[in-house]
């Protein structure tokens, strides 16, 4: 398991906290392939009902770790960690309560599309800067986002890439809930244990009835855009966004 992951069960609810704080849990091959772990084991485990994912410090996950992606441009295998993680995380038969106390980016806030409850602090700030990095959407995003927001506000979220309120990822049925700051964990447990407390099959069964779209076809688009998205991470585009953030600097797209 990572050292940047906290695994606990108690009270029939495994917490798996992120936990990366200086880096803004920015998910490093280790993370995803510790919390793809994780998930699995806590959806097998007898003992456990409820996941609540989570993070220490003041933000929720800043994304893939960028200078991951540049050290793993030329593998092939750069993006099969974070998408066995998110084929766990969109298949799972038990429920998800995600906490987000801060900033969610990237992957940070497409692994909440796959998370059946999901509470915000009001300090929270959303941010889908796909396109803005040379690259395109993941996790599900370019199926699931036009679905539930529709094509016009989908690109704005995805294309356009800025960040967003807690309230308007609230309005846009992104997240269910912001709650003021310093009761976000309290209420988060207290959901959780609501939720632990609830006949289990009937919880589960009732996840697998509702889930809007064909797990086929969302297994398929994962895929697909995992196609596109390393094929994107060799483009130019995306070189020169994501050294521009490691040089801390503004991107410069004029010559393409
Ligand atoms: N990958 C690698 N390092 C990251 C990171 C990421 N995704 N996000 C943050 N960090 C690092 C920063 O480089 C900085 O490291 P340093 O202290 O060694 O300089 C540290 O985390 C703190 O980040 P900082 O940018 O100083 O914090 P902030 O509060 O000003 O901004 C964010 C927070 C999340 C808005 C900003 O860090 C950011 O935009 N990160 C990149 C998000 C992103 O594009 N993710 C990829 C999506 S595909």
């Amino acid at each position: 398991m990572s050292e940047h992951l906290n695994v606990t069960i108690r009270d029939r609810i495994c917490q798996i906290l992120l936990n990366r704080p200086d880096k803004k849990n920015a998910l490093t091959m280790a993370m995803y392939e510790g919390l793809t772990q994780a998930l699995k084991d806590a959806d097998a485990n007898p003992e456990v009902r409820v996941i609540l994912l989570g993070s220490t410090g003041d933000s929720f996950c800043s994304g893939n770790d960028i200078g991951d992606f540049i050290g793993a441009i030329n593998s092939p295998n750069a993006v099969q960690a974070p998408l066995q993680f998110l084929q766990t995380i969109s298949s799972l038969a038990k429920p998800i309560v995600a906490v987000v106390p801060g900033v969610a980016v990237g992957i940070g806030v497409t692994m909440l599309l796959h998370c059946d409850l999901v509470i915000a602090s009001d300090q929270a700030s959303f941010q889908l800067p796909f396109a803005r990095l040379g690259l395109v959407p993941e996790g599900g995003a370019s199926l699931i986002l036009p679905q539930l927001v529709g094509h016009r506000r989908a690109f704005e979220l995805l294309v356009m890439g800025e960040s967003f309120s807690a309230t308007t990822a609230s309005d846009l049925g992104i997240i269910n809930r912001v709650v003021m700051h310093n009761s976000l964990q309290d209420l988060s447990i207290l959901e959780a244990g609501k939720l632990a407390a609830l006949a289990p099959d009937a919880v589960r069964q009732s996840k697998a009835m509702i889930r809007n779209i064909s797990q086929s076809q969302l297994q398929e688009v994962l895929l697909a855009e995992v196609e596109q998205f390393a094929a994107r991470l060799k483009s130019a585009e995306a070189m020169e966004a994501l050294q521009a953030f490691m040089q801390k600097r503004e991107p410069d797209f004029s010559r393409f």
